[in-house]
């Protein structure tokens, strides 16, 4: 259950970047990148040897992000306001959780022929982007659907969770709570202060 739904969406934005010919050891930014997603998303990156850079609202996160293999941030605040169409070529690839103008200059500063995964709204529904990057730069922008995805590729991202996750890996990543913490936890949703993917207990195995 650490896994759910935001790791199998982290592997198939990762798999989403893979078909795209992302280069190996690329750049490549997470944004959310301390929520669920981002956080799964960012160690699988690392652990297959992209550069990960980690965009983030929560400097306290990052001594997490960097244990599961970040090596640069990015401040939210950076790219929250609109920025050029086209801006410097920073990113080769990028796992986007957040939309909205931080997913806008995520495409303006991805460099050419690079791909962006895009599978979250954390930020907001709207893209208010240009077709510069896309018609300039070359750059896709692939959607990443967890719900309707077809069964042989969801199979495929769970069998590659499977295996190439560790229980230590799980275990840095999850906080556990009770049932009775959950109405707390959602407030703490809701305000974009829950770090990884947290666990709720729903029984005492002791009882
Ligand atoms: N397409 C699919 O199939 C699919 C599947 C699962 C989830 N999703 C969507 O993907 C998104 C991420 O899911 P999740 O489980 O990772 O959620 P989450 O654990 O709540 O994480 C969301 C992260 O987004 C960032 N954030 C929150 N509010 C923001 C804002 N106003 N502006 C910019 N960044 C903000 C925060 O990261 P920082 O603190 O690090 O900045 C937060 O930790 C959600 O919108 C969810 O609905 C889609």
């Amino acid at each position: 259950m650490i896994f759910g739904t935001a790791g199998l969406t982290a592997m198939l934005c990762v798999m989403a970047l893979e078909d795209a010919k992302v280069k190996e050891g690329g750049r490549v930014i997470v944004t959310g990148a301390a929520g669920g997603v981002g956080s799964v998303s960012v160690k699988l990156l690392a652990q297959r040897g992209y550069h990960v850079t980690a965009l983030t609202g929560r400097r306290e996160q990052h001594d997490f992000l960097r244990s599961l293999g970040a090596r640069d941030f990015v401040d939210r605040s950076e790219y929250q306001e609109a920025g050029k169409p086209l801006q410097s070529e920073r990113w080769d690839g990028a796992v986007d959780t957040v939309g909205g103008t931080v997913l806008a200059n995520v495409l303006a500063s991805t460099a050419y022929g690079g791909a962006v995964a895009a599978c979250g709204p954390a930020g907001g529904m709207d893209l208010p982007t240009t077709v510069a990057p896309f018609i300039l730069r070359g750059v896709s922008l692939v959607g990443v659907d967890s719900v309707n995805c077809p069964g042989s590729r969801r199979i495929v991202a769970w069998e590659r969770l499977a295996r190439d996750l560790a229980a230590q890996d799980l275990a840095t990543l999850a906080t556990e709570v009770s049932l009775e913490e959950v109405m707390a936890l959602g407030e703490q949703i809701l305000n974009g202060q829950v770090r990884g993917r947290t666990i709720v207990k729903v029984a005492d195995q002791t009882s």
